[in-house]
């Protein structure tokens, strides 16, 4: 085994479920399957909590409890077998009064998180499990907006580099506060310097870790043999374009530049926004077709996302020795059925579990004879 295994999730006041016990003690593959609205994907999305990146929707904490119950707490629970190791790890949120505030606070949007009854922080998750997920979202990740697929890169990234997700939070909030600095009216200069001395130096940290997660996953991508596109990332930004032929101390210079140039700027224009690692990009070239993704069909582009998935799986496996959990909303949308097929032969061949979510059950044929759990929700199981 080299990846890891669910033996039981349950969920309590988690979206439509008051409460939810699934065991998949030993199986590889869990299928779940219902109508529109049956709770499949709440499903996925608990496990999401359980990553460093959760949850996998456009949703606060706060909007995940489930509405009807007095209790306010959600929670979910699991035990995870990884090799020889047991963990059980837990998440709750405590979501009284919070459905209606339209608050900033952001410690009122973390997860308490129990490992083996042990509070842990977010980023030290991936100690006991690696999440990773395609959602129908991502169907249309390359004709999306910037910052769906920068979200996206990031999230593979913080499952890869440790620290990855806390620099990024930092940056960012270190951003917020420049920004609130020099729109407030006493603006203290020396503090605003400190500020975005940090601001270059995490920023040129962040675009120099993205290209270095480009060169690794490009490599993989490029070992790749299965019947999905062949694909090459780029990630496109101007720190990160400049790291590609400046040194890192240049690169810093030129921030720290634009972010003085921008606060003579903020005198006429009162906008403090600046450019940076904050708006970078990714593409994806599909090299069999020879056309950037975005150009591809929708089913193609899916396809494109599951060879990023699937190489990211091996990624981790060349660098942790272990796969991630794998999360599939709607796996079989939009694929055709030789695609379908190849994706499940691939998951397969994983040995990780694997959850899938689906309409119908007999998209999930494939699976019958091998070692799966088939979890059909209908208004009933939902209590
Ligand atoms: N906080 C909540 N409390 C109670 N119910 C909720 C909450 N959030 C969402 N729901 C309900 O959960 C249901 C949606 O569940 P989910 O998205 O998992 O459906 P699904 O099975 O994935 O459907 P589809 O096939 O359409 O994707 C909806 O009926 C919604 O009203
Ligand atoms: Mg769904």
């Amino acid at each position: 085994m080299t990846g890891y295994f669910l033996n039981r999730l349950i969920l309590t006041n988690f979206r439509s479920y008051e409460k939810l016990r699934i065991d998949c003690e030993g199986k590889k593959t869990i299928i779940i399957t219902g109508k529109n609205g049956a709770g499949k994907t709440n499903i996925l999305e608990a496990l999401s909590l359980l990553s460093i990146s959760g949850p996998f929707r456009k949703a606060k904490l706060s909007q995940l409890g489930y509405i009807s119950s007095s209790n306010k707490v959600f929670t979910i629970s699991s035990n995870i077998i990884n090799e020889e190791e047991q963990t059980s790890l837990g998440i709750s949120y405590n979501y009284a009064n919070k459905e209606t505030n339209n608050y900033e606070d952001e410690t009122s949007e973390k997860r308490t998180i129990l490992a083996n009854e042990t509070s842990i922080f977010a980023q030290d998750l991936q100690n006991y499990i690696r999440i990773i997920w395609i959602t129908p979202f991502m169907d249309r990740l390359f004709s999306e907006a910037t910052g769906e697929r920068r979200k996206f890169l990031d999230s593979l990234m913080s499952n890869f580099y440790k620290f990855y997700g806390t620099t990024l939070n930092q940056y960012n909030n270190l951003l917020k506060q420049r920004s609130k600095i020099l729109k407030s009216n006493n603006k203290d200069d020396t503090w605003l310097s400190s500020i975005e001395e940090e601001i270059v130096s995490l920023g040129v940290q962040i675009g120099a870790l993205r290209l270095d997660f480009e060169e690794k996953l490009n490599a993989i991508l490029n070992d790749m043999d299965n019947n999905f596109p062949h694909i090459q990332i780029k990630i496109t930004g101007v720190i990160e374009d400049k790291l590609r032929i400046n040194k890192a101390v240049e690169v810093e210079e030129f921030y720290k530049q634009n972010l003085i140039d921008n606060r003579e700027l903020f005198k006429y224009t009162f906008s403090p926004s600046v450019d940076g690692i904050h708006r970078s990009d990714f593409t994806a070239y599909n090299t069999d077709k020879q056309i950037s993704t975005d150009q591809t069909s929708t089913g193609e582009q899916k396809s494109s996302v599951i060879s990023i998935i699937l190489a990211y799986s091996n990624l981790l496996y060349l660098y942790f020795n272990k796969y991630p959990l794998i999360l599939i909303d709607e796996a079989p949308a939009h694929l055709d059925n030789l695609k379908m097929q190849s994706l499940y032969e691939e998951l397969e061949k994983l040995p990780t579990q694997i959850w899938l979510t689906g309409i119908l059950n007999e998209d999930f044929d494939y699976f019958k004879d091998k070692n799966s759990l088939y979890i059909h929700i209908d208004n009933s199981q939902i209590k």
